[in-house]
This record gives structure tokens, C-alpha cells and sequence, in this order.
């Protein structure tokens, strides 16, 4: 082609990255994926065969590392732990900063084994995934550094077992093993069966590294090494990938206490406004849907356009769609590249074609054969359509339209993930009046996928729970150097005689502002300690915690400023006060001893510390290297149950409350089983204390039956299991049903931990400048 051609036409030539140094790398180490385990590499089996998509070609084998291997991974994470800790924040500083500037060096191999094995453009493999990665290890080399000054009252959770997906294989090992590491953890990490390259090579810096023996092990396999790493003997599982596995995972730790991080599924909502700047929308919607071939958790999947500029915006977006360029992912001037599998790829296609809604308009461009899929978009679905609700993950974007902001926010916030969202608007008042109405756990304004190790990344709903990156991304590296007082279980009086209560003191259910009596129309007799009637209290069933977390719902408490929040636990500290001696005298009764006044003190002193946090535990605005911030804004978790512990009728029930209502969110107390009566006394205290109906409830009765039904109600948001450790079990056995947040309690005056279970961070991306 001669230089006049190439100005005549403006044509794009190839320009093919050279895979020869990868292919020769794969060689060079015995042709296979095999495990890295207490720093030596084996057993080396052919019992996979990894591909690139783009071709087809095996590029090497796999071994599927058993059980009994995932054990011995795992045990030795389990040697290196401690003196990895005890090695201190600088020492491992040093070795993160060692992995970073390794990583740099060979960050054009790292570019190219990634596309080779996953089908993603070389351009957002060498510009996006590695860069990124190496950040994340720069990042974190910094929160190791700065561990004992910044974090002085936490320490590692121990061995963490990672498992990781296919999308973004080397970036999401980073985002895992980085903050592990920083905090003293030791790791093994399952790679995704499709692409395990990225991470071979990863072990291979580790070792130039000198990252200790042990420190990091990586493990390949498919799910059933994932499944043997979930039984194995961690402390805890971090898992990004689909959300039918992140609820087996659930399931499978709901018996111990491992404690779990989800990052799952999205169906994220990409809105624009009428008054968008729509070229830039639409080369937003680029990086939204066709990066990496729409194989993104936080995909900009469902577009949402404003009625009034729809079919504009459709017709210009079509027109890009058709100067999208498809092909080998190793050319550097590719827009699109090839779809991991087979598997995945049949999985798009049987979805779509399943649709028969809308119109469905493919890129009119020249697809490759083989593992490609075009560029598509299907307008003039509605929010039931399938489409609309299930992730394709795949190339594939769905359309509709909304005609006013609130609509924009109803249709955005009708899907029950809640990773990512995206708006589009010239308006910053409208941005930001909508991002906080948002229900994801990211918010872009005026760009889409925005990443950056200093910024919270992870979703609410079933989208998963935990943050990776950020000071929040440490939470779940990290635990309290306080430990808990263990919740004990303890019985109830016996008693013989069933007296009458007292016309006055009928304990009755508080749901909704009003004490109501059980739907079951079942009570039970609460004796003294030697055998004395002192009461009757309601015997709560499905029905009540449903009309319970109804209330809840309709309560707007979450919407309220952190100013009256505080003013309304003052009130109820007020109110409690001058009922201080019958609170004691009823506590005493109940569980015998004199310690009821203190506990009625120390209930009091938590209410007045609660109302202080109200207006003061605030998010941060984060550097990140764009011209823009990220806000990390502190949000409510939302609907909470607490099943309240046996031994402190008054203070465990008030802490939950104090802690929740400071926090913003809504509550439903379980009050302790054996002496329910200082919760059934304690709703005369929320009635003269200006709380709003719904805000919080009372139930009383057999919590393991209680937490059966909180745990599987679909709206509740978080449990907080801080009864026995038997009704946590029952309520983590039933939370997947909705990817429920779980949380089982920290001391009481570890306020930090309280105040993080009643918040979750939303990561608002707001860039700058014309
Ligand atoms: P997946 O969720 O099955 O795999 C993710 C990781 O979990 C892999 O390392 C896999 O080996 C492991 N795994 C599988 N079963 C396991 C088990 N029972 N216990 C422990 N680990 C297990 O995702 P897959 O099959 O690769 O893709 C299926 C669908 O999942 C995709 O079509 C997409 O919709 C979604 N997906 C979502 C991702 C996200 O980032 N949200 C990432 C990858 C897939």
C-alpha cells in the first residue's frame, strides 16, 4: 500500500504485537499451568488444556491441582503466616515495592501472556490491566508502610484463600494479593481454569522478589479446586465471578467462621441525560459495554436514554458501532477482540438469540471466525425483558427510555445487583442529587470505568459485599486487635406457676411504631431466677418479621441528617435515664445479681456515644491520578435485623439500636431469648423518644427460629449475629438467599467496627475540567 493509498483512504494497517517471548516464557517452564507452593513449582500435569480464543491453539496444559495439594498449599500459608506478620509493615513494604517495580519491567510480557490467554485487545491489556495491577502493588507497598501508624488497633485475619475469574486475570490476582499481603496475610490463589498465565508469571516475580516461601501460593484449577480451597483451612475467602458461585460460597462457610468477601454480578445502569454531552457519551458507552468484550462485572450493560434524544442517540451510537474494529487481540489498533471461550461464547449467543423483545441491531462490521462476537445493542426492551435483568457478559448492550429523573432512577435501581452505575449529564446538581439515589456500590459521572487502587471497587445487593482498594479494601484484610467477649448462651428460668401480667405491663411486639401482638397469638412465661412468674412475652413467627422489615421499608430514616439522628439518641439516652432504676430493678429480677445499673448506665453511655458518631463518621475524598476526585461516601447498610445476645437484655439490645440508628439505617431487634422483658419494656422508651415509626422494631421469642426466617427474607439487607454462635449458623445458612451481609459482632468499644457494619462505601468518580 503506498503512503498516497493510506491518506487517500485512512485506513488502519495491522500492527500485530509479537507473542514469541510469551510463547517462549511458556516453554521455557515446562509448557504447563501448574501450582507455585511454599516457593517451588509442581506437580506439573497435563490435565487441562489452556487456548488463546483468538486461534483456537493450545498455548499449554494444566495442572488440576487435587484436595490433598490445595492442603498443602494451604498449610504452608499457614507456616509462613506469622513470621510474615511479625516481619512488620516496612519489611513487607520492601517487598511489595520489590513486586511493583519487577512487575514494571516486564509489564510488555505481562501484556501480552494476558491477551494471549484471555482474547482481550493488547491496547487495554498493556494501557489498562497492567498498569493497574502494578499501581495496586505500588498502592498497597504504601498501607504496609504506614500499617502501625494508620491501623494501630488491627492486625492480619491470617491465610487467605483468593479465587479469582477469567476477565481481568493479572488485575484481579493485584487487587487480591496486594492488600493481603500489605496487611500480613499470606495467600493461596485459585486462577481462573480459562487463564492462568498471567498469574504462572506472577509467581515467577514473586520468586525474584524474595518474597518469603509460603507467602504466596498460586494454585490452578476449575471449580472443584475452588470448592477444595473454600473447605480448606483458611481464615478467610475472597471471590470475585459469577453470582451462582459467590452463593455456593456463602452456603459452603455459613457452618464456620471464615470470614467472606464477595465481588459478584452486575447489570449496571449507563444513563444519559438530555442534556449529556452525547459524543462523549457515546464514546463512554464504548469503554462501558466494549472493553474487554463486555466480559465486565461493572459493565455499563443496560442503557437508560432520556425519551426525548432516544432515537438520536441510538442512530449515533450505530454509526460508532460500525467503526468499531474486530479482530486478533495481539494488533494494537483493535477496538474489540475475542471472547474467552467457547463456553461463554455459546452462552451470549443463546441468550440473545432466546430474545425475541426489542430490536436487535449487530455492528455492521466484518466479524472474524472463531471466538468473536459483534458488537451488538437491542433497543426497545422493557425493565421485565430478561435481558434487561440477566448478565449477558458479552459485547451485548440492552436499551430503553426514561422520561424524567426520578423514573431514570426507578428503572436504574430495578435489578437486584448493585455493582456499578454510570450518568451522563452537563447538570452537577442533577449528577449529584441522583448519584446518592443510586443503589451501587460505583457511581461515574461523566466517564465510565474509572479504576484505581485508592478507590473502593465492589457492590451492594447481590452484586456482593466487601470493598477491594482504599483504605476500605483493607477492612477485610485486616481484623481488630480487640477481641470480642464470645456471646454465650444461657438458659431461661424454669418456673411452675403461670401468673397474670399485670393490666398495664402486657408485653406486646413493636413493629412499625405501634406494639402489636404476635400474628401467631402465642406468648411464653419468663420467670425469675427462683422460679418466680415476672411476665408474658409474644412469640414472634415469619409473618411478624415480614410486617417488621415492611416497616422498616417504609420508614425514609435513611434520608435523615446525621444532626437529627444524633438529637433522637440523646432524647432516647434522656428518656432511659429517668427510667434508670425500673430498667435495673427489671434486669435484676430477670437474671438475678445486682449488675442491672451499670448495665442501664452503660446502655445510656452507648447512646450518648452513638449520638456523638451520628454526624461524624464521614467518608473521604480520595487522590486519585485523574483530573477529578473519587468521594468515598459512607452510606447505610440499610434494612438490618440483630439477633440480640442472651447475657445483656438492655445493653445488647440498645448497642445494635444506637449503632444502626447513628449509621442511618432501619432495625429489627430480636431481643435476648431467655430475659426478653427489658426489650418489651424499652419500646415505652421509643415511644416518647420522637423515633419514626419503622425505625426500629422489637420481636421477642425463639431466636433460631427468628434467624431461620431473617436470614432468607429477601429485604433485609445485614444480620448482625450477635446471640449464639448456633443462630449464626442458622442465619448463614439462609443468607444467600439474597447475598445478605453478616456480621457477627465486635467489642463495644470498638467503634470503628461497629460504625464500618452499619456503613458501606459508595465511590462517587466525579473528573474535572472542560
Ligand atoms: P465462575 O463464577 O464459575 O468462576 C469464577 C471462579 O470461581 C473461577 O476461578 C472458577 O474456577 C471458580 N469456581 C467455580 N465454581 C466454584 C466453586 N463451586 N467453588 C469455588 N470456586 C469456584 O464464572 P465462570 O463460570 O467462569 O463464568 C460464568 C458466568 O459468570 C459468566 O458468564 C458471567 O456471567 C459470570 N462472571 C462474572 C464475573 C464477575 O466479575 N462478576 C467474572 C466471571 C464470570
Amino acid at each position: 500500500m503506498s503512503i498516497a493509498t493510506i491518506f487517500d483512504t485512512m485506513d488502519y494497517g495491522s500492527a500485530p504485537e509479537d507473542r514469541g517471548p510469551a510463547l517462549k516464557w511458556i516453554r521455557d517452564h515446562g509448557g504447563i499451568a501448574g501450582p507455585y507452593v511454599n516457593g517451588k513449582w509442581g506437580p506439573f500435569r497435563n490435565d487441562l488444556t489452556i487456548h488463546n480464543p483468538a486461534t483456537g491453539e493450545k498455548i499449554a496444559g494444566m495442572t488440576l491441582t487435587s484436595a490433598k495439594e490445595v492442603a498443602v498449599a494451604v498449610k504452608s500459608a499457614r507456616a509462613a503466616q506469622p513470621a510474615w506478620e511479625a516481619s512488620g509493615g516496612p519489611a513487607r513494604a520492601r517487598v511489595l515495592y520489590a513486586i511493583a517495580r519487577i512487575m514494571q519491567k516486564h509489564a510488555r510480557l505481562l501484556a501480552v501472556m494476558e491477551s494471549l490467554d484471555n482474547g482481550k485487545p493488547i491496547r487495554e491489556s498493556r494501557d489498562i490491566d497492567i498498569p493497574l495491577a502494578i499501581r495496586h502493588f505500588y498502592h498497597h507497598a504504601g498501607h504496609a508502610q504506614l500499617m502501625q501508624t494508620a491501623l494501630p488497633d488491627r492486625k492480619a485475619v491470617g491465610v487467605c484463600g483468593q479465587i479469582i475469574p477469567w476477565n481481568f486475570p493479572l488485575l484481579m490476582l493485584a487487587w487480591k494479593i496486594a492488600p493481603a499481603l500489605a496487611m500480613g496475610n499470606t495467600v493461596v490463589l485459585k486462577p481462573a481454569e480459562y487463564t492462568p498465565m498471567t498469574a504462572m508469571l506472577f509467581a515467577d516475580i514473586c520468586a525474584q522478589a524474595e518474597v518469603p516461601a509460603g507467602v504466596v501460593n498460586i494454585i490452578t484449577g476449575d471449580g472443584s479446586t475452588g470448592e477444595a480451597l473454600v473447605n480448606s483451612d483458611v481464615d478467610k475467602i475472597a471471590f470475585t465471578g459469577s453470582t451462582a458461585v459467590g452463593r455456593k460460597i456463602q452456603d459452603s462457610v455459613a457452618i464456620n467462621d471464615k470470614s467472606l468477601t464477595l465481588e459478584l454480578g452486575g447489570k449496571s445502569p449507563y444513563i444519559v441525560f438530555d442534556d449529556a454531552d452525547i459524543d462523549s457519551a457515546i464514546e463512554g458507552l464504548v469503554d462501558a459495554i466494549w472493553f474487554n468484550q463486555g466480559q465486565v462485572c461493572c459493565a455499563g450493560s443496560r442503557l437508560l436514554v432520556h425519551e426525548a434524544i432516544a432515537e438520536d442517540f441510538h442512530r449515533r451510537l450505530k454509526v460508532r458501532m460500525d467503526k468499531l474494529r474486530i479482530g486478533d487481540p495481539l494488533d494494537k489498533s483493535i477496538d474489540v477482540g475475542a471472547i474467552v471461550d467457547p463456553i461463554q461464547l455459546a452462552q451470549i449467543k443463546k441468550l440473545v438469540s432466546a430474545n425475541t423483545a426489542g430490536e436487535t441491531y449487530h455492528a455492521n462490521i466484518t466479524v472474524p471466525e472463531g471466538c468473536y462476537y459483534p458488537p451488538t445493542l437491542i433497543t426497545g426492551l422493557h425493565t421485565s425483558d430478561t435481558l434487561m435483568q440477566e448478565e449477558i457478559f458479552g459485547p451485548v448492550l440492552v436499551s430503553t427510555t426514561f422520561r424524567t429523573p426520578s423514573e431514570a432512577i426507578e428503572v436504574a435501581n430495578n435489578t437486584r445487583y448493585g455493582l456499578a452505575a454510570t450518568l451522563w449529564t452537563e447538570n452537577i446538581n442533577l449528577a449529584l442529587e441522583i448519584a446518592p439515589k443510586l443503589v451501587a456500590g460505583v457511581v461515574w459521572v461523566n466517564a465510565t470505568n474509572l479504576f484505581d487502587a485508592a478507590a473502593g471497587f465492589g457492590g451492594v445487593r447481590e452484586s456482593g459485599f466487601g470493598r477491594e482498594g482504599g483504605w476500605e479494601g483493607l477492612q477485610a484484610y485486616t481484623k481488630s486487635t480487640n477481641p470480642e467477649v464470645p456471646a454465650l448462651e444461657v438458659a431461661a428460668f424454669k418456673g411452675s406457676s403461670a401468673g397474670s401480667d399485670p393490666v398495664d405491663r402486657t408485653a406486646k411486639l413493636y413493629i412499625g411504631g405501634k406494639q402489636s401482638r404476635p400474628d401467631g397469638g402465642y406468648s411464653q412465661a419468663i420467670y425469675a431466677p427462683k422460679g418466680e412468674f415476672l411476665g408474658h412475652v409474644p412469640i414472634a413467627n415469619r409473618k411478624d418479621v415480614r410486617n417488621a422489615v415492611q416497616a422498616q421499608t417504609a420508614c425514609g430514616w435513611g434520608n435523615t441528617s446525621g444532626h437529627l439522628r444524633a438529637q433522637i439518641l440523646f432524647y432516647i439516652a434522656e428518656n432511659l435515664s429517668a427510667q434508670r432504676e425500673s430498667f435495673a430493678q427489671r434486669i435484676d429480677e430477670m437474671c438475678g445479681g445486682d449488675a442491672g445499673l451499670k448495665e442501664v448506665n452503660d446502655a445510656i453511655d452507648i447512646l450518648f456515644c452513638y449520638a456523638a458518631w451520628a454526624d461524624k463518621f464521614e467518608g473521604r475524598a480520595k487522590s486519585v491520578p485523574i483530573r477529578g476526585i473519587a468521594l468515598a461516601m459512607r452510606e447505610p447498610v440499610g434494612r438490618i435485623a440483630a439477633l440480640c445476645p442472651d447475657s445483656t437484655p438492655l445493653l445488647g439490645l440498645v448497642a445494635p439500636m444506637a449503632t444502626a440508628l447513628a449509621t442511618g439505617n432501619t432495625i429489627t431487634l430480636c431481643a435476648s431469648q431467655p430475659f426478653p422483658l427489658s426489650g418489651t419494656d424499652f419500646y415505652h422508651i421509643l415511644e416518647t423518644s420522637d423515633v419514626p415509626a419503622g425505625a426500629v422494631n422489637i420481636l421477642t421469642g425463639p431466636q433460631n427460629e427468628l434467624a431461620s426466617h431473617i436470614g432468607a427474607h429477601m429485604d433485609l439487607d445485614s444480620v448482625w449475629c450477635l446471640s449464639t454462635k448456633k443462630v449464626a449458623v442458622t442465619t448463614k445458612e439462609k443468607a444467600s438467599s439474597n447475598v445478605k451481609r453478616i456480621w457477627q459482632g465486635a467489642a463495644l468499644d470498638d467503634h470503628n467496627s461497629w460504625l464500618n457494619a452499619g456503613t458501606e462505601i459508595k465511590t462517587i468518580w466525579v473528573p474535572y475540567g472542560e
